[in-house]
């Protein structure tokens, strides 16, 4: 479904990622772990066309996006869910999410409403919230407004940049219950965590990020019982 080719993006002189080449099947859940500053942000927001590519391709369904303006990404259906959320701290629950149905230019206020409704059904609680602003969730439930605002768009593809980060166990598993939900649904799921336990075990595939390149890659199960994974991202 998604194929990033020997992609190299710069902060100025600073390279960030040195030839990353990645694939995401269809029906997958893939995931990127690496430790803090590996490139895992820069690669997602390099797919999503936030980030200019100074080389490599990445492709969408045969398709070259690689640089392509950021809401022609998202029509295609990438929608991307930011680290620390982002979520508009002074707009209510229901304004959050009618933005993220925004880029839908042809979508009518019908729609929009029944994706509401979807988003409800997954996590109730921002039902209850609807009418609140943002600023004033737990992060749990920002984080479940992030992607709500993210599925608005009605995307084929979720990019999710660290979902686990600041929050309770308990928040983390039903958060993480939710995209195996997604998942089953026919959502195909791109993952960066720094938890790679919670990872490994969530996703089919993985891949390993060490400053700015793949250092390592297989099935998740067998990444879990790789020891050097096991040394330096498992304690
Ligand atoms: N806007 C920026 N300007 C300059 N350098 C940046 C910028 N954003 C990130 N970097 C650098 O690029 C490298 C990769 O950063 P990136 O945010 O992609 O890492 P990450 O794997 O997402 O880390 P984390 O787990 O902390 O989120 C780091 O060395 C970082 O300092
Ligand atoms: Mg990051």
């Amino acid at each position: 479904m998604l194929q990033v080719d020997k992609l190299s993006t710069f902060y100025g002189n600073i390279q960030a990622l040195r030839d990353v080449s990645i694939t995401v099947r269809r029906g997958s859940i893939t995931t990127i772990v690496g430790a803090n500053g590996a490139g895992k942000t820069t690669l997602l927001r390099t797919i999503s066309g936030l980030i200019e590519a100074r080389h490599g391709l990445v492709i969408y369904e045969g398709q070259d996006i690689t640089n392509k303006r950021p809401n022609r990404i998202v029509r295609k259906g990438i929608s991307q869910v930011p680290q620390g959320r982002q979520v508009f701290g002074g707009m209510t629950v229901a304004e959050n999410l009618s933005l993220g149905a925004y880029v839908r230019r042809y979508s009518n206020r019908v729609e929009v409403e029944q994706d509401k409704d979807m988003v409800f059904e997954l996590f109730p609680v921002l039902e209850e919230r609807e009418k609140q602003v943002a600023g004033t969730l737990s992060g749990g439930e920002q984080q479940m407004l992030a992607v709500g605002r993210a599925l608005m768009s009605r995307p084929k593809l979720l990019l999710l940049d660290e979902p686990s980060m600041g929050l309770a166990p308990k928040v983390i598993q039903s958060i993480f219950r939710t995209f195996f939900k997604l998942h089953e649904q026919g959502l195909t799921i791109l993952l960066v965590e720094q938890d790679a336990k919670i990872a490994l075990e969530t996703a089919d595939y993985g891949y390993v990020m060490r400053t700015g390149k793949i250092a390592l890659e297989g099935m998740a199960g067998e990444l879990l019982e790789n020891d050097e994974v096991k040394k330096i991202y498992l304690g």
